[in-house]
């Protein structure tokens, strides 16, 4: 038996989960229970990132302390990942004490060692707020094209990368605030040190996929650069133990203690099975999959976006390794999310998060969907909603729970549920259980697609013999009776072999077959025997075909809600050339994901009327929204929810003219249905002015 440890990145505490996350914790818990199968001991953890900048920020949002902030949004996951049937032995946080203490173990370590420095470096500081600001939250003109309202790392529209404090006339877009240069003594670690150690781990056999060494010899041949693991505070994180008492402000960026999460996370469930006597939740020993002088013993693997794989596959091993633990025996990394051939997008509604999506549509198609497409390979992934649909129609239920339907109901009635003693069909059923050691193998490569091609194969072959045999018309023929209860026998047998082939992917599909089959057993090995003089139970659908209106509501809902829950960027405040390759990738990759340009003509089909604030209140449980009730003239009311409590008290608005977007298809919210959109401007994050217009406007003429 081997122990293997798994991991899936941990999301950042600052966002909901939407399907591109899925995406990584599906293939990873449909990889864990594959493996689990196949009788391993495997021991899947996961956490929260709750660190750095923008959780801080999102807190003072919020009006909440930050430990209140990351505990609402870590229960808000779970929630959402249990929806999806991810089986995670455990799901902790980084803002915990074990987490501390290996954060500070490993810093202690390396340090004595020699791998950590100091220098002075300068960085834009944010004087209103008090904070040094990262790339992401400074804006000026490109210092190249001169571009206006441009970032700090590099131009949208001439794509040139630069320092911020290279930008003009550069602005805070935390306050607004002319940001000023200011010097302060940053930590780093020294990575060019592993260079050698890195290029023959990087190269080890099964390590990464080839796709992704290429790339980092890219990175080798740019020459590796020391990585600044300190922030000054006001931080959210963890204090840097040991610094000079005239310095007390320095914190570990979050990117040092985030990985070391998987650590924490794991020695946290090996607290909580300490005394454990079930199997199926064993007593784990940390020092076994930790120390490096164990690693031959145990297997440790953690599924990664493509985007943090500088992070994963750089920092982290070269962290371990300067502290004396183990590194991970590989690194899978996957693509990103494409929805309809393109990015995820507010606008078109395809940012789906994960609880719009389980509103609408079954967690099991898109397990299914994924793993269906999903391969070994670092490829983006493309959901299109079509194909979607008619894969899981008729891979699912047109195929798969169609054996078990065509052959249930004359078992149950005409032999009061029980099985054939007799196989008739041993070749076939022999043939079935061989394509079990081909798609084991799928599996453990994570060539899932693969897999489910063959069991599909498995599944047309029952159908086949189905449909050569017809059952339903021999049972209307005399003296036929046993030959109808051993070809529904046989076809029953078939199918619970593709339950088991299937169990990774649907879970609870799975489980009510073992209720309908009345067995208890879905293991690998389990498919070996055959189910004769068995009795079953009463057939009930397994699973219902999707609907084109069920994908649409779920589009409209994810229409750009007022309420942005989008991640923001973390806050990587680069500066080295190292962490710059590595934060550049991330930042393009994982936000801003909906940046579309639209044409005049889009514009001038938005209908701006004047309106009347009749009436503004509060919304009882929605901190952000305001509630209209606007006159938009010809005697006509919309109801008009606006995402700006935050800057007004109702009082306020009441009586104003205002503008109303009335052409906008109304949108259903959690609390109504919002019939069009109040026009203001400003950052939603520091301030927004809702325009009015004066008195004398006549409601109901249309501007623009
Ligand atoms: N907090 C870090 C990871 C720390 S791991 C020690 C982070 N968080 S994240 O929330 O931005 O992303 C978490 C994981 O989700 C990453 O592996 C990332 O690649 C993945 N994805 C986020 N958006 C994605 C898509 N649109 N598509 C596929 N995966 C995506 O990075
Ligand atoms: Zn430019």
């Amino acid at each position: 038996m081997r122990h293997i440890l798994v991991t899936s990145a941990l999301p950042y505490a600052n966002g909901q989960i939407h399907l591109g996350h899925l995406l990584e914790h599906i293939q990873t818990d449909i990889w864990v229970r594959a493996m689990k199968a196949q009788g391993h001991q495997v021991t899947y953890v996961c956490a929260d990132d709750a660190h750095g900048t923008s959780i801080m920020l999102k807190a003072e949002e919020n009006g909440v302390t930050p430990e209140a902030q990351i505990a609402t949004v870590k229960a808000s996951h779970e929630a959402d990942f249990a929806k999806f049937l991810i089986d995670y032995d455990n799901y902790y946080t980084t803002h915990s004490e074990e987490n501390k203490e290996f954060s500070e173990l490993i810093y202690r370590r390396l340090n004595s060692a020699g791998h950590i420095n100091t220098k002075d470096i300068e960085q834009l500081f944010d004087p209103e707020k008090g904070l040094f600001l990262a790339d992401r939250f400074v804006k000026g003109e490109c210092p190249k094209c001169a571009a206006k309202d441009q970032y700090g790392d590099n131009c949208e529209v001439c794509g040139t990368t630069y320092n911020a404090n290279e930008l003009v006339n550069p602005f805070s877009t935390l306050s607004g605030a002319t940001p000023v240069l200011k010097t302060s003594k940053h930590y780093f670690f020294d990575l060019p040190e592993f260079d050698g150690f890195l290029r023959q781990w990087t190269r080890d056999e099964g390590r990464l996929q080839p796709a992704i060494a290429n790339k980092l010899q890219e990175w080798f041949d740019a020459g590796l650069a020391s990585w600044d693991i300190s922030r000054d505070g006001p931080y959210f994180g963890f204090k840097i133990p040991d610094t000079p008492a005239d310095e007390p402000d320095k914190y570990f960026y979050v990117w040092l203690d985030a990985p070391v999460g998987y650590m924490a996370s794991f020695k946290n469930l090996c607290e909580q099975r300490k005394d454990s006597t079930d199997p199926k939740r064993p007593a784990l020993n940390f020092d076994d999959y930790w120390l490096a002088e164990n690693a031959h013993k145990t297997e440790v693997y953690h599924f990664i976006g493509k985007d943090i794989v500088y992070f994963h596959a750089l920092f982290w091993p070269a962290m371990l390794a300067g502290s004396e633990f183990r590194t991970p025996t590989s690194v899978f990394a996957h693509g990103f999310l494409m929805v309809n051939g393109e990015k995820m997008s507010k606008s078109r509604g395809t940012f789906i998060q994960a609880e719009t999506y389980a509103e609408h549509l079954h967690p099991e198609y898109l397990r299914y969907y994924f793993a269906s497409k999903l391969s070994d390979k670092v490829e983006d992934f493309n959901l299109d909603f079509d194909d979607f649909m008619k894969k899981v129609n008729s891979d699912m239920v047109g195929k798969v729970v169609n054996i078990a339907s065509r052959s249930a109901g004359f078992i149950v009635k005409k032999y009061d549920g029980m099985l054939s003693t007799n196989n008739a069909e041993p070749e076939l059923l022999a043939e079935i259980m061989r394509a079990g050691d081909e798609i084991a193998v799928a599996y453990e490569n994570r060539e899932f697609s693969r897999a489910m091609r063959l069991i599909m194969q498995c599944a047309d072959k029952a159908n086949e013999y189905i449909d050569e045999k017809k059952p339903w018309s021999m049972a209307k023929e005399e003296g036929k009776e046993q030959e109808v209860q051993d070809v529904c026998t046989v076809a029953i047998n078939i199918f619970r072999q593709l339950m088991v082939y299937l169990a990774p992917v649907l879970p609870e599909l799975t489980d009510n077959a073992k209720a309908f089959l009345n067995i208890d057993d879905l293991s690998f090995a389990s498919r070996n025997e055959a189910l004769l003089g068995h009795q079953i139970n009463k057939f009930k659908p397994l699973m219902q075909r999707i609907e084109p209106a069920q994908i649409e509501a779920m589009v409209e809902a994810s229409k750009g809600s007022l309420e942005s829950t989008a991640t923001t960027a973390e806050d990587v405040a680069p500066t080295s050339s190292t962490t710059k390759q590595a934060t550049d990738s991330k930042a393009n990759t994982a936000d801003n994901q909906d940046a579309d340009y639209i044409g005049i003509e889009d514009f001038a089909k938005v209908e701006m009327t004047v309106a009347h604030v009749v009436e503004c209140n509060h919304v009882e449980g929605a901190d952000k929204l305001l509630q209209f009730t606007l006159d938009v003239g010809e005697a006509q009311t919309r109801n008009v929810f606006s995402g700006i409590r935050k800057f007004y008290e109702p009082e306020q608005l009441q009586g104003k003219k205002v503008i109303c977007v009335t052409n906008l298809a109304p949108r259903k919210m959690k609390f109504g249905i919002s019939e069009g959109m109040i026009l203001s401007s400003g950052d939603p994050k520091t301030g927004l002015v809702v325009i009015t217009l004066p008195d004398e406007c006549t409601v109901g003429d249309k501007l623009g």
